[in-house]
Parts: structure tokens; C-alpha cells; sequence
């Protein structure tokens, strides 16, 4: 069987947990590919709301078992609070959660470093969650990282003593003082906790799962337009969130990947720093942050809210390979009586174009919009065969410009209120 990638088109918090849950009991596997703690993936079922960080969205479907990738870094401190604050569903965790040995480990000082770094850029800093994704990716690239694997080394305090020195020379150099002793013990607290979970080699799990005939999904965390090298360089995380990066965050194939799900947000959303050409700095965006609850999953800020934007749209769909489009958040746009789609942008120097430049900051994007009439009623009890044709329009009109169909659409936090077009 394959593996279907389902991952964000847009800069984050597209909706991936909802549409993960809701997809899961499809699958025999759900599996994260890259992130860590810096994704906020938000379900919501019977009542409940409960947002995951590293922990597969997987995870509340019985039958469905969740990995977490090589390609992830993964903070044990966090990793412990995430499964104690699970313990209230009673979810059989111990034996349906697997981990790769070959996940980057997230220690404490990587957190004091990406504070460290945010604060030197001054007014150029990336606005990080300041979990401590940058320095763990850089520690992993430089070929001085540990991994989940190294725990059960016995040698694992000495390469640990090892990179919190390197990390202190760094610190020291940027004015931060910091007492390993008082850091050091929730951290191997949570470090034994992690030890009494499964650590596995996942690529070799995967590909036999995969032989032996088990559908799995893998679960993007951030955006494509976050990503590392496609992303807008530097306002980016370190990690690669295309459809790619389930390949080399998995251990799977490109042969083996089945469908990309290319997941976005009826309109745009951008937290951090960094370009957002559609960016509304007025009432409208104020009206779609109150509507949508636009504020961080994981960090809480406010959320920057503009107009949909097909050029990056289109250049996200390139780069993943994008066969089905999942639209979501439409019950957020009832609000308007007209909706504003940008299909182009003009720069500074007179042209007009639907690619995304290099230079996204000093080129004087101008968004430029067509306008379609708001479809400005409740989507609540709505189908594929009732929806208002004013929304069917838009839906119609996006699938047009971007070449994909959009197989669903969502209109409401909940896992119920998800509309399949095509079955
Ligand atoms: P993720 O990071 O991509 O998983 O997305 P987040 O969970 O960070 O942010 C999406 C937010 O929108 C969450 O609060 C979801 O509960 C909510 N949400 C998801 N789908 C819909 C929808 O169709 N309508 C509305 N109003 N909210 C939604
Ligand atoms: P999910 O998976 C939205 C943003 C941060 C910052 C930049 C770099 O919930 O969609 P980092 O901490 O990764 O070094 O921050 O990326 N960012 C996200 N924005 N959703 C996320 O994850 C994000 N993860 C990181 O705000 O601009
Ligand atoms: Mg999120």
C-alpha cells in the first residue's frame, strides 16, 4: 500500500489535526515526518478540544497506530506533559505510540539558545515559538545532535555533557547564564519517562507495514510556505514540511507516497514574522481573527489574517505534488457579503505575475484581487448537494485557477462538520 501525505499549503494552523482525526480511521498508521513541539494540532470531538504537539493526530482513533518520525525533534520535557495531559482519555498510548530512535532530542539549552538567537536578530528575529527548533535542526545538520536512540546508550550523559558544554560556550558568548544542575532534572526525569515508550527503527516498521498491506497517512506539521528551502528564506522553521520531507522524515520512498493532501484555509493566516502579502491590517482582518479564533495553538499570539493568495497557492501545489485540495475554515467567511481572492501581484517595477519572487520583502508586492460575491449565511447542516451557490462558486472559481479539485470542505472546528464533495 502507500503512504498519503497530507501536509500545509499555506503558513501553519491550516487545520491538519482536525483533518487528520477525521481521516484517521482510514489508515492503519498515522506517522509525523518533521516539527516538534513548535505545532499546535487542534481536535475537536464529543465535546472535547485538546491540541497536540509532537504526538501524531492519530492518536484518539483506536485501531490506528502513530509514529513519530527520524525527520521529527522531539522535546522530552514536553513529550512527558503531552501524554500526562492524555491520561484523562485513557487511550492505550503505551502500545499504540512508536518513536524513532533516530528523532532528534530537543534538550533545555536548545531552548535558551533559540531565545538567545531570537534576541540578537533584534528586529529581524524569525518570531520562533521558542521551542527550540532552530538549534536542534542546526545541532542535527552540524553532526553534533543526540538522538531519541542515544537515551538508552550508556554513554548517554557523556555525549549529553558534551553538547550542553558547546551549548554554554555559545550562551556565554551571548550574555546568558544558565544552572545546568536546577535544568538538568526535569530534563532526565522526562528522559526516563520516554524510555518506557516504544523506540523503534520506524523506517524499517513502515516499510514492513507497508508490505504487509497497511494504509498510512503521514501527518505534516507547519507549512509548505514555513519550509526550509521553499519557505520565505529566513522567516522559515528549519525543518522540511514539503512532500519530500516525508520521504527522508519517514524513511519511506518516493515510489511509495499515494496522495498528497494539500490542506488550506479558506482565507490566510500568518503568525510570526516574515511577508503575508494579503495581509489585512484593518477591520476586515480584525474581523476574520475574532471569527476564526485566530490565535497560536501553541504560543497563544494573535494571528495575522488576510485574503486568500493563489500565487503562493499555486507554488505550494508545485512543490508537494498536490492531487486533492482541503478547504477549510469556510464558515469563517459567512461574515462577508464579498470575498477578495488574489490571483496576482503586481511589483514595484510594473510587473504583473503569479509567481512568487525571491525577493518577497523590498519587492513591493501589490496583492491584486478579483472580488466574488460572499455566500454570508450559516454553514451549519450544510452537505455537498445544499451547500449556498455562492460558496460552490468560490469553491468552483479556486478550483479553476489552481488546477486541483477540492475533495473537501470543512465548516466548523468539530470532526463532524466535514463535507466530502467526492466519495
Ligand atoms: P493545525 O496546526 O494545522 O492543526 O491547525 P491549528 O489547530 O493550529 O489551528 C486551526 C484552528 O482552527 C483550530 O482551533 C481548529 O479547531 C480550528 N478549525 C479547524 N477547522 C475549522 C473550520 O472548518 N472552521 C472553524 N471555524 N474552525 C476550524
Ligand atoms: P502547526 O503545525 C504556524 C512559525 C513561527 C515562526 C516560524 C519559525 O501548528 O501548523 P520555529 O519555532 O519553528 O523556529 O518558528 O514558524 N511556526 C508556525 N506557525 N503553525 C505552526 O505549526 C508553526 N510552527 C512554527 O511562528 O514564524
Ligand atoms: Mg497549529
Amino acid at each position: 500500500m502507500k503512504v498519503d501525505v497530507l501536509l500545509g499549503l499555506q503558513w501553519g494552523d491550516e487545520g491538519k489535526g482536525k483533518i487528520v482525526d477525521v481521516l484517521a480511521p482510514k489508515y492503519d498508521v498515522v506517522a509525523r515526518f518533521q516539527g516538534g513541539p513548535n505545532a499546535g494540532h487542534t481536535l475537536e470531538f464529543d465535546g472535547i478540544k485538546h491540541v497536540l504537539h509532537q504526538i501524531p493526530s492519530g492518536i484518539f482513533r483506536p485501531g490506528t497506530r502513530n509514529i513519530i518520525g527520524n525527520g521529527v525533534v522531539l522535546d522530552p520535557i514536553v513529550f512527558r506533559q503531552e501524554i500526562e495531559k492524555l491520561q484523562q482519555y485513557k487511550l492505550d498510548v503505551r502500545s499504540n505510540l512508536f518513536i524513532s530512535k533516530k528523532a532528534t532530542l530537543i534538550i533545555p539549552t536548545h531552548r535558551l539558545l533559540d531565545q538567545a538567537q531570537e534576541k540578537a536578530k533584534g528586529d529581524d528575529k524569525i518570531g520562533s515559538t521558542l521551542k527550540g527548533i532552530g538549534p536542534s535542526y542546526q545541532d542535527k545538520i552540524g553532526r553534533q545532535g543526540l538522538r531519541v536512540g542515544d537515551v538508552l546508550a550508556a554513554h548517554f550523559d557523556e555525549k549529553l555533557d558534551k553538547l550542553v558544554s558547546a551549548h554554554s560556550e555559545i550562551l556565554k558568548r551571548h550574555g546568558l547564564a544558565f544552572n545546568w544542575e536546577e535544568l538538568k532534572v526535569p530534563f532526565f526525569e522526562a528522559v526516563e519517562f520516554l524510555k518506557g515508550f516504544r523506540l523503534i527503527d520506524s523506517e524499517y516498521f513502515l516499510n514492513d507495514e507497508l508490505k504487509a498491506g497497511s494504509k498510512v497517512l503521514a501527518e505534516g506539521a507547519q507549512g509548505s510556505l514555513l519550509d526550509i528551502d521553499f519557505g520565505s528564506y529566513p522567516f522559515v522553521t528549519s525543518s522540511s514540511t514539503v512532500s519530500a520531507g516525508a520521504c527522508t522524515g519517514l524513511g519511506v520512498a518516493p515510489r511509495h507516497i499515494g496522495e498528497v493532501f494539500g490542506i488550506f484555509k479558506a482565507y490566510s493566516t500568518r503568525v510570526g514574522s516574515g511577508p503575508f502579502p494579503t495581509e489585512l491590517l484593518n477591520e476586515e482582518g480584525e474581523a476574520i481573527r475574532k471569527q476564526g479564533n485566530e490565535f497560536g495553538s501553541t504560543t497563544g499570539r494573535p494571528r495575522r489574517c488576510g485574503w486568500i493568495d493563489l500565487p503562493t497557492l499555486k507554488y505550494s501545489i508545485m512543490i508537494n505534488g498536490v492531487s486533492q485540495l482541503l478547504m477549510m475554515k469556510a464558515d469563517v467567511l459567512s461574515i462577508f457579503k464579498n470575498i477578495k481572492v488574489c490571483t496576482r501581484y503586481q511589483l514595484s517595477d510594473g510587473t504583473v505575475t503569479d509567481h512568487v519572487p525571491y525577493e518577497q520583502i523590498h519587492a513591493g508586492i501589490v496583492p491584486l484581487y478579483e472580488e466574488l460575491e460572499g455566500w454570508n449565511c450559516s454553514l451549519k447542516g450544510l452537505n455537498a448537494h445544499n451547500l449556498p451557490p455562492a460558496l460552490k462558486n468560490y469553491v468552483e472559481f479556486l478550483e479553476q485557477r489552481l488546477e486541483v479539485p477540492i475533495s473537501l470542505i470543512s465548516t466548523g472546528p468539530d470532526r463532524t462538520e466535514t463535507i466530502y464533495r467526492f466519495r
